[in-house]
């Protein structure tokens, strides 16, 4: 069965790097100046965590507290349905990139396991590209136990940023490191401040996006 999404007019860049290297936000400035859509695994995970009716809500608190990586049919589950309410949305918006079933995502902290990288892009749609935030463990830890003392996280501290930490080597840098090999991978250093890591990216979408 193909893909349920045609790639030649849904664009999907996948957004990775280590917990508190910057995702969410580089993310939010490139939604104001590409008219992308920002779906956050995390963010929909823990939307779905606290709906009352949700039969997931205990599991996936667990697994956020602890580090480890939700089942991805929860997840796909998740951003599939996101996908398909945005295309709806602006399917008559003036939005640049959209209408007429064109849309364009950011698709930030996803795949953070090789078996949902392989059955998303069997089953959903193809990325264009992986856009790799690169940071060391000792800047991420200072930039989350920061945003710990506001965010609300439960795992924005330091017991669970440890695991966090480990579950990103053993099991997420293997999937960027398959995207590599296939030359999909434009990393950037986000070591830096907000705008020069944001100017980075934007000659990488400057040379890799293509706008259907
Ligand atoms: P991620 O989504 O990758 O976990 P966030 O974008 O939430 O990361 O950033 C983690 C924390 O670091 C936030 O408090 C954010 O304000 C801050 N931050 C993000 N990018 C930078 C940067 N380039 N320099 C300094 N602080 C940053
Ligand atoms: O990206 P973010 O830091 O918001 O993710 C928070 C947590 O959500 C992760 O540590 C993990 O427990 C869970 N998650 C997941 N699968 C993903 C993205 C996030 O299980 N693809
Ligand atoms: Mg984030």
């Amino acid at each position: 069965m193909p893909a349920e999404f045609d790639p030649s007019k849904v664009a999907i860049v996948f957004v990775l790097g280590g917990p508190g290297s910057g995702k969410g936000t580089q993310c939010a400035r490139l939604v104001k100046e590409y008219g992308f859509v920002h779906l956050s695994a995390g963010d929909l995970l823990r939307e779905e965590q606290s709906r009352p009716d949700s039969q997931y809500g205990s599991m996936i608190a667990e697994h956020i507290r602890d580090g480890k990586i939700v089942p991805m049919h929860v997840t796909i589950s998740l951003l599939r349905n996101a996908i398909e309410a945005n295309l709806k949305k602006y399917d008559n918006a003036s939005r640049p990139g959209w209408g007429h079933g064109h849309g364009r995502f950011l698709i930030d902290g996803f795949p953070r396991k090789m078996d949902q990288a392989i059955e998303f892009e069997e089953s959903v749609c193809s990325a264009q590209f992986v856009l790799f935030l690169h940071c060391t463990e000792e800047m991420m830890l200072k930039r989350l136990l920061h945003r710990g003392e506001t965010s609300g996280r439960i795992d924005d501290n330091a017991e669970s940023i440890k695991k966090r930490f480990r579950t990103f080597e053993e099991t997420s840098m293997p999937v960027v490191d398959a995207f590599r090999k296939v030359g999909k991978v434009a990393e950037v250093d986000s070591m830096r401040d907000v705008d020069n890591v944001y100017a980075e990216i934007e000659k990488v979408m400057e040379a890799k996006l293509i706008q259907h």
